[in-house]
């Protein structure tokens, strides 16, 4: 997913975040600079760090100078994200040597990966914190501070982090993240994911249903609910009462008529009929799905544990085709997983010649320490095979994306505008229903508003618009 554009989730994604002044305009006593990589749900997990640590009396900073504590919030989906990490550490090593006092700590999955590793054997933080244990973080500055090691990589099974506030730290104020379950239960055989984020715990709708409400107040526009498997999201209250995740979708698409609603990440084995209803029967949920199928055969699924064969897939596609006429549609793929054959690479290749996805995430297959894949096959093809079958599957997705931007040529598309384009301040930038990406001169338009666009000219990742109105 580009990762920023369409919201989700790969280390490649980083940020940095500013927000110097606390509520009642005076600055600081001390600030954090924070750094985070990986899926959405890392990044909403700072703001929640960010709000904890306001509350200590820490505001943000983007300058590395002025800080008395610098977060590194990790990823270890693959070992590359680790690398980046590492680099970013010996980096903030070297610079606390000028800076006597100055802490590091390492959060999110790397830290609960590694524990204590880079705390003892290697020295190169002060302070490891995992996803489940932010509460924790004052005992733990204050225990570092005083020389002593700042250690919590507990898992929970309860904790959600419902009633905390995140602190927006990005700057676009139009489009946000709200996490409504953490952790997974599906031990697909290649994911760190579960022994980095614990066992699946859903979110109390009605804390949802309040935070999504609070950033309507504030002038949001959007916001995706984020899972690493939404569709299992299930809440029971005191009173019997069951929310299911189409449950959910429609509450939050209830909350106001100009919010658009956008979810991440579904399973295949779990999106039911019931979402894809709701998704066409409410307006303001957009027509888009982000559904990873992993590889397209059969052995492969099996070996990875995903729990549903190609053939399942492809029905759920051709469901979606038929519930939601026109869904944007994307996928995650990995390549070379232990064993794959020229066949069954060939079979990803015809899955892509099937669904015609507007988007595709691909990725070659990085063995995880201590993940069932490690323990049970060996990694055995090799690096030159991997990156060879990666082009050739990028071509093939390349042609789909550039065949299903040539469609929006000539058509009206209602886009939220979210910014300046990357490249002009004269361009805006922002996504339609179906997550397509747009750019167009900025006329009287501004940050937030939706605008009617006519689509004039395209590229495999970007279409090109002109204003028609601003509704
Ligand atoms: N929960 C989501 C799902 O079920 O697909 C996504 C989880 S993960 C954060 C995002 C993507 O990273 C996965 O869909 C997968 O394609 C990729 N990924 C996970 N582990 C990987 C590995 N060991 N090597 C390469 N890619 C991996
Ligand atoms: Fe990882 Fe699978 Fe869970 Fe996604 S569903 S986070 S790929 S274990
Ligand atoms: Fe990475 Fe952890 Fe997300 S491993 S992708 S930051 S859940």
């Amino acid at each position: 997913m580009s990762e920023l554009q369409t919201t989700i989730h790969d280390e490649a994604r980083q940020g940095e975040q500013f927000a110097p002044f606390n509520q009642d305009g005076n600055t600081y006593g001390k600030h954090f600079y924070i750094e985070s990589y990986g899926c959405a749900m890392n990044f909403n997990d700072s703001e929640i760090v960010a709000s904890i640590l306001y509350n200590q009396g820490y505001g943000a900073t983007k300058d590395i100078q002025l800080a008395d504590l610098i977060l590194v919030n990790t990823c270890s989906i693959r070992d590359k994200a680790e690398q980046t990490v590492r680099n970013r550490l010996q980096h903030f090593k070297g610079f606390k040597r000028h800076k006597p006092g100055m802490l590091v700590g390492i959060l999110g999955c790397m830290a609960e990966r590694l524990k204590g590793q880079l705390l003892e054997e290697e020295k190169l933080v002060d302070i490891v914190i995992g996803p489940d244990a932010y509460r924790s973080l004052p005992a733990l500055i204050a225990e570092a501070a005083s020389g002593q090691k700042g250690i919590d990589v507990l898992l929970s099974r309860e904790e959600t982090y419902g009633d905390i506030s995140p602190v927006r730290l990005d700057e676009n104020g139009v489009t946000s993240f709200v996490s409504i379950m953490r952790g997974c239960n599906n031990m697909c055989s290649f994911c760190v994911v579960p022994f980095t984020r614990g066992r699946e715990r859903s979110r109390n709708p009605n804390s949802i249903v309040a935070e999504a409400t609070t950033l309507v107040e504030q002038g949001y526009k959007e916001v995706t609910l984020l899972g690493q498997n939404v569709d299992s999201y299930y809440w029971q209250s005191d009173d019997g009462t069951v929310t299911t995740f189409a449950d959910l979708l429609i509450a939050v698409s209830k909350i106001s008529p100009r919010l658009r609603v956008r979810f991440s990440t579904s399973h295949p084995k779990d999106i039911t009929d019931d979402v894809l209803h709701a998704i066409a029967n409410h307006e303001n949920i957009c027509n888009y799905i982000h559904l990873p199928v992993q590889s397209g055969n059969t052995r492969i699924l099996q070996m990875m544990n995903r729990n549903y064969t190609r053939e399942w897939y492809e029905s759920k596609l051709n469901r979606i085709q038929e519930i939601i006429p026109n869904c944007g549609l994307s996928t995650d793929l990995i390549i070379g997983f232990c064993s794959e054959t020229e066949e069954e690479h060939q079979d990803t290749i015809s899955l892509l010649h099937f669904a015609h996805f507007d988007h595709a995430y691909m990725y070659s297959y990085s063995e995880r320490p201590g993940t069932l894949a490690a323990r049970r096959y060996a990694d055995d093809v090799s690096e030159a095979t991997k990156q060879r079958r990666l082009a050739e599957i990028i071509e093939v997705h390349r042609h789909y994306a550039l065949q299903s931007n040539q469609k929006e040529l000539g058509t009206i598309q209602i886009v939220l505008v979210e910014g300046f384009s990357k490249k002009s301040n004269n361009d805006l930038s922002g996504r339609t229903d179906t997550n397509k990406f747009v750019v167009f001169p900025k006329g009287n338009a501004q940050k937030g508003d939706f605008v009617k666009v006519r689509i004039v000219n395209i590229t495999s990742g970007t279409l090109i618009g002109e204003i028609l109105e601003i509704i």
